[in-house]
């Protein structure tokens, strides 16, 4: 993200917390379970074997070796393997939940260069498509609690987590969302998962962080995991 967006999104936080609507997108940047109105908690403990941890995320580069500040916004390094945001926060829900875990990936590869993705995730969400996924859930039926994870785009869900969602007959399950993002936290998406997801019980308790305390990451994941139950 160039320094220009950046305080960009930044403005546009505060804005929203001010209640302020910018360029048609009612946004909100309050907490992080502020427009969810499902349950805060999943009434029973998961069970592993029928729980799957789903997420989007684009690391803008998988060498660790001198990023540029944008790549660095959007990846967090791990024993010298690059991953994203949102992947490393699903990755930690994986380790602590022993859950599976699909990757929600586009047919197309992505731009990697920062300014082209973000024309691009523009485009596509001023057309609302529904970019192609690579591939489906193979054995949905076998699970009954899937968190979905994805970072802000646009102050909004990144397209391909709409086909996402759009693909997969999510009724009757447990949902639980997760996002990182550079300013916006959760934005409005608790809210539209919710409404999108009508036939299912989402979690109105969803994490958010910002890219900028990746470091925390950890053990905010686990203070949440432990609060769902
Ligand atoms: C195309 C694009 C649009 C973005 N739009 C926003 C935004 O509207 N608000 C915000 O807070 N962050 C925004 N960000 C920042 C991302 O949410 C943040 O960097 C996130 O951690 C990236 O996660 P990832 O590495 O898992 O892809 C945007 C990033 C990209 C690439």
């Amino acid at each position: 993200m160039t320094s220009a967006t950046r305080r960009q999104f930044l403005a546009l936080a505060g804005a929203a917390m001010a209640g302020a609507s910018v360029a048609g997108c009612s946004i909100i940047g309050g907490g992080d379970t502020s427009s969810g109105s499902g349950p805060s908690k999943i009434d029973r403990p998961l069970d592993k074997t029928r729980t799957l941890v789903t997420y989007f995320s684009v690391p803008e580069t998988d060498d660790p070796d001198n990023m540029t500040e944008d790549e660095e916004n959007s990846t967090h390094v791990v024993d010298g393997k690059v991953l994203g945001n949102t992947q490393y926060v699903a990755q930690i829900i994986e380790k602590r939940t022993g859950a599976d875990v699909f990757r929600i990936e586009t047919a197309e590869n992505l731009p990697l260069d920062h300014g082209t993705l973000e024309d691009l995730a523009l485009e596509q969400q001023e057309a609302n498509a529904r970019p192609e996924l690579k591939a489906l859930i193979p054995n949905l039926e076998a699970y009954d609690t899937v968190f979905i994870g994805y970072p802000i785009w646009w102050y909004d869900l990144p397209m391909p987590v709409y086909t996402f969602l759009e693909q997969h007959d999510f009724s009757g399950k447990n949902i639980i969302l997760f996002s990182t993002h550079g300013g916006n936290r959760l934005g409005e998406t608790v809210g539209a998962i919710t409404e999108k997801l009508s036939d299912s019980t989402v979690i109105s308790n969803a994490f958010t962080i910002s890219r900028d305390d990746m470091e925390n990451t950890e053990a905010e994941v686990g203070n949440w995991l432990d609060s769902l139950g």
